[in-house]
């Protein structure tokens, strides 16, 4: 696994990848970054090139600090960024995957349209805008991350991203995910609650869709819950669902070994 940093007109990008062949731009949840996505990266699928960045605003926990994303951010810029990544892999074929929030930027994508994938991942993740309520609830969370900074945040969102199971008998995870969430500067948690507020619903862009999708939702999962997915699976033609069991938000941390076996068999039919 390799970390890679590129210098665009729209700032630095910083990525991890790993694996050779066809990339997989994978999209990281809120409030994390591309180390979310370590299981994968540690296993790339045979065939594979995973390409895991951070979105703008966001830091692993061993690099430099990121550029804060100007305001006002939305969903549209993370995913400008993202086609400047794609630009700088020069690789056509570009498969696109995103767990929640990294969902939202890939819809954003889809939308914009100037990235065509041949396929998609879609993990834990909702097609529909934010409802008043949601809204309010991350006004509430931008104003925990300005008075109390990250730790603030990491207390208030583990119990939501995190499954049951998770929380009673992996403290390693519950550690590690707060590692990564106290690595982001409040500023850029701040962007980034804005840009979700502000995201149209992509259910139409969804349903036009013309390559195969694999949609994954971990069954303890309470922010986009089974039936969430259920919906967006059946909005997407051509999609295969997949539960994680013993997972919750973050199925991909969570359960890596399920997730990894329903990745790699959607990633064989790709390239076959
Ligand atoms: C995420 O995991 O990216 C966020 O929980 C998504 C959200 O709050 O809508």
């Amino acid at each position: 696994m390799v970390a890679r940093e590129l210098v665009t007109d729209r700032g630095t990008l910083r990525w991890l990848e790993a694996g050779e062949g066809r990339p997989l731009v994978l999209l990281h949840a809120f409030p994390l970054s591309g180390a979310m996505w370590l299981p994968q990266l540690e296993r790339p699928p045979h065939g594979w090139r995973l390409v895991a960045p951070d979105l703008r605003g966001f830091r692993r926990p061993d690099a430099p600090p990121a550029d804060a994303p100007p305001t006002p951010w939305t969903m549209e810029d993370y995913a400008a960024d993202v086609e400047a990544l794609v630009a700088a892999l020069g690789a056509r074929d570009v498969a696109l995957g995103g767990l929640s929030m990294g969902g939202y930027v890939a819809m954003a994508l889809l939308r914009r349209g100037r990235v065509r994938p041949a396929a998609l991942l879609l993990a834990d993740t909702r097609a529909e805008a934010d409802t008043e309520e949601a809204r309010a609830g991350r006004r509430r969370l931008q104003g925990v991350a300005e008075r109390e900074g990250s730790p603030g945040v990491a207390r208030e969102m583990l119990p939501k991203l995190l499954g049951e199971t998770t929380r009673a008998r992996r403290p390693e995870i519950v550690a590690g995910v707060r590692t990564l969430i106290e690595a982001n500067a409040p500023a850029a948690l701040r962007a980034a609650l804005e840009a979700m507020m502000g995201r149209p619903d992509s259910t139409d862009v969804l349903r036009r869709l013309d390559v195969p999708a694999l949609i994954v939702v971990g069954e303890e999962d309470t922010v986009t819950p089974p039936e969430t997915a259920e919906r967006l699976s059946r909005a997407v033609p051509d999609s295969r669902l997949v539960t994680v069991g013993g997972a919750g938000h973050l199925s991909n941390l969570e359960n890596p070994e399920a997730f990894g076996a329903a990745l790699e068999e959607f990633l064989v039919g790709c390239l076959a």
